[in-house]
């Protein structure tokens, strides 16, 4: 019997649906995109086009895997941010929207320098997210530095590069925060790095602690530990001048704003999402 991707995408949403999944229209038309490598538009366009025995099965695969508790990202290996498409594989993290909002800050900050030749670091980088997506969305940027210490964020990252033909800009270091950075100086230090709270990672969705990396998110008693240690030695590494920007916890701003001025840092702001939360925090380097 054939199938047309009418009724495959029915069968999918109506499984989702049935099985509690909030956003099954979305989900499973996501799956059925990349099972048939093509873009949403098409789906809706071809509607009667029949689709193979071996891609309707890869698609019943992928269902029971959402099923499961997979997030669709690691079903199927692809990450959307800010419009781009990023690789990704289970243990690393899936790039969040919020985390759009620190890009958005940086590109801002970026616009507003007469300069170009930019020398830029993303620590704590996972897929390269925040890094990658600042090379393609500024000409002004020369170098970016994307940094890891995880062996699945490293080969998710290199392929990013290689993906987004970035690599005469960007390079993946492998390295333990600023241990094995060379002490070049920089114009921007971007991060998202893991903020989470012990307790607060006890109180995460349950799917999240199933396939997502621990060491991606959490980050001692207060989620401060990776915040501190970056924010103390990115002195070193930044030009006088240079601008230092962070994601924070929903209830992190704060704390963090007043540990950039103990620091040094001046010109200290936060910047809040879209409900309201301190999400980004910027200091400039001394000068
Ligand atoms: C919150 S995730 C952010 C990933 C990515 N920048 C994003 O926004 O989607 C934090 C990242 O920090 C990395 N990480 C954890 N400990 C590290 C360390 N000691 N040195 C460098 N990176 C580390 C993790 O592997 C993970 O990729």
């Amino acid at each position: 019997m054939s199938h047309s991707i009418h009724s495959i995408l029915n069968f999918g949403i109506k499984r989702l649906k049935d099985c509690g999944v909030q956003n099954f229209n979305f989900e499973a038309t996501f799956l059925l995109e990349e099972v048939l490598s093509v873009t949403r538009e098409y789906l809706f366009l071809n509607k009667d086009k029949v689709v193979s025995t071996k891609n309707f099965n890869k698609f019943k695969t992928y269902i029971t895997r959402r099923l499961d508790g997979e997030p669709i990202q690691y079903i199927s290996k692809t990450a959307h941010f800010f419009s781009k498409k990023f690789h990704i594989m289970s243990g690393v993290l899936v790039p969040r929207p919020e985390t759009e909002i620190l890009v958005e800050k940086v590109l801002s900050e970026i616009s507003k320098q007469n300069r170009g030749n930019l020398t830029c670091m993303d620590m704590c980088t996972g897929t390269g997210c925040i890094g990658l997506t600042l090379c393609l969305e500024t000409e002004k940027i020369k170098q970016m530095f994307l940094i890891d210490n995880y062996k699945k964020p490293e080969k998710c990252c290199l392929r990013n590069i290689s993906s987004l033909n970035l690599s005469l800009k960007a390079s993946y270091v492998s390295s333990d925060l600023f241990k094995s950075v060379t002490k070049i100086k920089f114009d921007y230090i971007i991060s998202n790095p893991p903020y989470i709270s012990n307790k607060d990672y006890g109180a995460l969705n349950k799917d999240i602690m199933r396939f997502e990396q621990k060491s991606a998110l959490i980050a001692g008693s207060e989620g401060l530990t990776f915040i501190k240690k970056i924010s103390t030695e990115a002195g070193d590494y930044l030009k006088n001048g240079g601008h230092l920007f962070l994601e924070v916890g929903y209830n992190q701003g704060n704390k963090v704003k007043k540990l950039l001025e103990s620091i040094g840092y001046k010109d200290v702001v936060s910047y809040n999402d879209l409900n309201g939360i301190q999400r980004v925090v910027k200091g400039k380097w001394k000068k």
